[in-house]
């Protein structure tokens, strides 16, 4: 099958979250399995530092027609393996910068125009290269133009586009708000502009556009995927999603085994495995070392959190349990970065206990694969998770996680409590009680060894493989058309 997708982040080229993990296994998953797949991301700076990347060709010039405008730009192409093509939009006016979404501070002001003129560059290549995909997968608010935008192009040969479209939610937090004057960049008919269209009390929103023009529309967990057609998660859009129900599906990502696999993590200072967890201690040893911590024995639970410092994390919920951080004796190690309110309290709480708690305030790949490996318990207490990778990948590395009861995480965790046969992790609500009683479970666990190391094992033995995951998008792809 011919099958693009369109993102605007991919690993290892572009990441600030768990998005990027997600599309770069999906793609190359399919491209493996001898599929034709095309990746096209927006050409920030960040991706040509990739050795690969900094050879892609110009296979394009763009004159994007943007409201009353052309704008120009280019399309490159690189191919990092056999099967996948990865284009990138490029105009070094949208996407030479820093940061992808915004400077550190805030989001940049004419993330409209960029992701507009991103979607409507991807339309025209597929048109101008004659790429004739079976499927064409849009990913996220940053995407999600492109079911609509591919309705209303037409061929070379003036026949209309008719690709067939699947939309992606993987957060819809992040919807892509912006002042309705925004659609005029489109070009699209003005029907589109109200309420049956774009129109999102007054403004104008990427992501609806996405969920309601899609022939399909998936998001990353089943529990998720109910959750947003409630007022509780679906930010608003619930009644949007709902309104799709019968084309929703909810289908878990998977891990990649050659990133993520502690028999040959090559982040780590020694390897192990379900069968020889000796080096799982050496881990831990240059974890606490690498945190600048006190050293810690059988008796002293080591905590690892890897994550994005925001509300959706759950960061307030570990800052509501402070108590518990000072009173126990136990290692905390958060690697973590982004609300500058969270951050600074997290630093304080750190800092009132130096040797036995810190956060290390920064995106270090290197870093989250070791927190994983030398870790006791990884914790995850999420206020809404959509899928969440970091609970497959603690298991995966025999690192039981704890978890709130949301979205992914309740459904790729099995509770040790729930289910002493089958348990995998800790369970708890999404509230700074429900954490404290999860907290006070894994240290009364840690001291249970035989119960921890079944549970270990468990974990590792579990099949989170993109295999599955990808299978499940090809027979969806393949329902679509
Ligand atoms: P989300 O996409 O909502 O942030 P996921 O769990 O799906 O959550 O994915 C997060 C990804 O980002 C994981 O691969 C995780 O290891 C990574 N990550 C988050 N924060 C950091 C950090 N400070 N350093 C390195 N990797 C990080
Ligand atoms: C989003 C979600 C996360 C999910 C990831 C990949 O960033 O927050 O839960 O794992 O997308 O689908």
């Amino acid at each position: 099958m011919k099958i693009v997708h369109v993102a605007s982040e991919l690993f290892p080229y572009i990441k600030t979250g768990g998005l990027a993990d997600a599309v770069g296994s999906l793609a190359s998953t399919l491209a493996r399995d001898g599929h034709e797949v095309s990746v096209f991301i927006p050409g920030y700076s960040a991706v040509f530092a990739q050795p690969d990347a900094a050879a892609a060709e110009r296979v394009l010039r763009l004159k994007i027609e943007m409201g009353d405008t052309f704008v120009s730009g280019d399309v490159k192409v690189f191919s990092p393996c056999p099967n996948l093509n990865i284009f990138t939009v490029c105009r070094e006016e949208f996407f030479d910068r820093k940061g992808a979404y915004g400077n550190g501070e805030r989001d940049y002001e004419d993330n409209y125009l960029r992701y507009i003129f991103f979607c409507k560059g991807t339309v025209e290549a597929l048109r101008l290269l004659e790429m004739q995909a079976d499927i064409v997968h849009a990913h996220d608010w940053q995407a999600a133009l492109m079911p609509l935008l591919l309705r209303h192009a037409e061929s070379r040969h003036g026949a209309t586009l008719a690709l067939k479209t699947v939309f992606t939610i993987h957060n819809i937090a992040f919807q892509g708000l912006f002042p309705m004057r925004a659609f005029f960049r489109t070009n699209l008919p003005d029907e589109l502009r109200g309420i049956d269209g774009l129109e999102y009390y007054g403004q104008m929103s990427f992501m609806k556009g996405g969920i309601l023009f899609a022939d399909r529309v998936t998001t990353v967990s089943p529990r998720y995927a109910r959750e947003i057609q409630t007022p509780e998660y679906g930010c608003g859009l619930d009644g949007v999603v709902a309104s799709r129900a019968e084309d929703l599906s909810g289908l878990i990502n998977g891990i990649d085994p050659s990133v993520w696999n502690p028999a040959t993590d090559a982040h780590l200072p020694a390897n192990y495995s379900a069968g020889d967890m000796a080096g799982k201690a050496v881990c831990r040893e240059a974890l606490l070392k690498k945190a600048g911590l006190d050293p810690a024995g059988d008796d002293v639970p080591v905590f690892g959190m890897v994550c994005r410092l925001t509300e959706q994390k759950g960061v307030q919920l570990v800052l509501d349990n402070r108590e518990f951080f000072l009173k126990h004796d136990c290692r905390l190690v958060v690697l973590g970065s982004g609300d500058k309110r969270l951050e600074g309290e997290m630093r304080a709480l750190a800092a009132s206990r130096p040797g036995k708690i810190t956060l290390v305030a920064r995106l270090d790949e290197a870093m989250s694969h070791l927190v994983e490996a030398g870790g006791d318990f990884f914790v995850m207490p999420s206020i809404f998770e959509p899928c969440g990778l970091n609970q497959m990948y603690s298991q995966a590395y025999g690192t039981p996680p704890l978890v709130t009861r949301v979205g992914g995480l309740a459904d790729t965790v099995t509770d040790i409590d729930e289910n002493p046969a089958g348990g995998t992790g800790i369970m708890f609500p999404p509230t700074a009680a429900g954490l404290r009683d999860g907290l006070k479970r894994a240290v009364k666990l840690f001291a249970d060894k035989t119960t921890l190391a079944a549970m270990r094992e468990r974990g590792m033995r579990r099949d989170f493989s993109w295999a599955k995951a990808a299978r499940a998008y090809m027979e969806l792809y393949e329902a679509a058309l």
